[in-house]
């Protein structure tokens, strides 16, 4: 079997211009996709050119590099290897079939743990190449004129594999969590800082020593193994302290974590496709950390080092004081929404978990169809995914320039008649604003104290939102609690406005 098929060509083997240009347009299909995700109304067109771009990638790869058996002095004949080729076209049908199947069953709610379990496949696809061009670095090509490893690639390696275990290990943990397999409370180990800071250096230690060392033999592989332990070993370590409220974060980080691993691999298989990919998702992975630390007001060094929402104290219902609040019906709700000349709508987790987005739709158009102008206004971390809240009203066929970011409605609360909550909860806390003993102090929040009259959708007063805290717009005199679930509730209004 002729492994160099695995290097999509090799790192220092003239490449084809063709394959070069392939490349190219595969890399401009990708920087096209991100660009349509960024907004829900090019999102399709963005989904198809990276399938597109996937798929000139893997074909250019597939057409350049046709495993053929290996020919000998006695026999010159190098044919197809059949075998081999049956075994990629095989691995690329089961990954689809599973990819596929997977996407189609998953709910959209459980879609970060989905995307933290990919996460952990790309770290470990990372480690195994990194660790099949150690263990036969003259199929990859990346052997000098004296048979060692040469120092660019045992660098490319080294980090590689660092980044790929840390992406896994982190990955799995993050997935656990999220799932619930797992609690998502914070473990917080003694002089974890000491401890996380110690390994890291240890590894950057071993890297270098690594890249130094050219003898080859028992010493070397034992480096190689150190540091794929060591970062399998931070990976846990570095997810373990932190919290539920900042696992977006951490998705995040894992998917930029994962782009810069494939990007390492691109370089060892001088794969110039696999590099552009791996820098776009580390990137763009990098840029929506940061967007999502400023949204809830935290800093990565803060998420990173970890413990946030360790002390969930006033996060279970039994424990909250009982305080005086008021209840309505549909019907109460209904009335008032006729008579509103402007609604506000802040959908969160709790509609997507009902499944709420069609019902809310029909109770717009109605209100609507009598005069009332609705908005819609959408937390960036409300759900539990970035853009949850923007999928979900899209599959209802919310028209897109109802929607509105944070920043560009808050100060339209103060002029309109009805805030209507509906399974949001952490993103209209006002605690985020004055208590600095709460875990979501200065996250931003809808300013929905301002509107003259607030209606609020959750199913009991003892549930709390994913910070686990009581929020105040519950009591306020403005407040009208609609106890029900969203789904059910929904529809009742839209039966008592027809
Ligand atoms: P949450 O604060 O989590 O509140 C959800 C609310 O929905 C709760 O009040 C819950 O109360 C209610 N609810 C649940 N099921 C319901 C149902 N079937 N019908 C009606 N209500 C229901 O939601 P949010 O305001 O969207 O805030 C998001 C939070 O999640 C933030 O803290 C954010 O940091 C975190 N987070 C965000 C992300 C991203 S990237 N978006 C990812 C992970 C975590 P009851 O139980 O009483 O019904």
């Amino acid at each position: 079997m002729n492994l160099s098929f695995f290097a999509a060509g090799a790192a220092h083997a003239p490449v084809n211009p063709w394959v070069a240009l392939a490349y190219l347009v595969s890399g401009i299909f990708f920087i096209l996709a991100l660009r349509g995700l960024s907004s829900p109304s090019t999102s399709r067109t963005g989904n198809r050119f990276g399938m597109a771009g996937m798929l000139l990638a893997v074909a250019t790869t597939l057409a350049t590099h046709v495993p053929m058996i290996e020919g000998d002095m006695q026999n010159s004949y190098a044919g197809p290897d059949f075998v081999l080729i049956g075994l990629v076209v095989g691995a690329i049908a089961l990954g689809a079939v599973i990819g596929v199947t997977t996407a189609r069953k998953i709910a959209m709610t459980s879609m970060p743990e989905l995307v933290a379990a990919f996460h952990s496949l790309v770290g470990m696809a990372a480690v195994l190449v990194g660790l099949a061009a150690w263990l036969n670095p003259s199929a990859f090509g990346i052997l000098d004129a004296e048979g060692q490893i040469l120092v660019a690639s045992r660098v490319e390696l080294g980090l590689g594999i660092a980044i790929g275990a840390i992406t896994f290990s982190g990955s799995v943990i993050a997935f656990l969590k999220l799932s619930g397999k797992m609690s998502g409370s914070p473990i917080l180990l003694p002089m974890r800082h000491v401890i996380n800071l110690g390994t890291l250096l240890a590894i950057i230690g071993l890297v270098v020593a690594y890249a130094m060392s050219g003898a080859g033999g028992a010493g070397e592989g034992l480096l190689v193994v150190w540091i794929t332990l060591a970062a399998f070993i931070i990976g846990f370590l570095l997810i373990i302290p932190i919290g539920g409220a900042d696992m977006p974060v951490v998705v995040s980080m894992l998917n930029s974590y994962s782009g810069w691993a494939a990007a390492a691999m691109g370089f060892t298989l001088g794969n110039t496709a696999m590099i552009i990919t791996g820098a776009l998702v580390g990137s763009s992975g990098a840029i929506l950390s940061y967007i999502m630390c400023r949204a809830m007001n935290r800093s990565f060094l803060s998420v990173i080092a970890g413990g946030f929402g360790a002390d969930d104290s006033g996060g279970s219902g039994e424990a909250r004081e009982q305080r005086p609040y008021k209840q309505g019906s549909a019907a109460d709700a209904a009335y008032m929404l006729e008579q509103a000349e402007k609604v506000i709508i802040i959908p969160g987790y709790g509609m997507a978990v009902a499944q709420a987005q069609h019902a809310l739709r029909e109770m717009a158009d109605l209100l609507e169809e009598k005069g009332v102008e609705v908005k819609y206004a959408i937390h960036p971390v409300a759900g539990r995914m970035p853009g949850h809240m923007n999928v979900l009203l899209a599959e209802a066929s919310v028209e897109y320039d109802k929607v509105f970011e944070l920043e560009d409605i808050n100060s339209e609360f103060a002029q309109c008649d009805v805030a209507f909550i509906i399974g949001a909860n952490d993103v209209v806390n006002p605690a985020a604003k004055t208590d600095k003993s709460s875990p979501i102090y200065g996250m931003p929040v809808f300013d929905v104290d301002k509107a003259k009259q607030v209606f609020f959708i959750k199913r009991s007063m003892g549930g709390v939102g994913y910070a686990g805290v009581d929020n105040d717009v519950f009591y306020m005199d403005q407040t009208m609690m609609l106890l029900s679930d969203a789904k059910k509730m929904v529809e009742e209004i839209v039966k008592a406005i027809d």
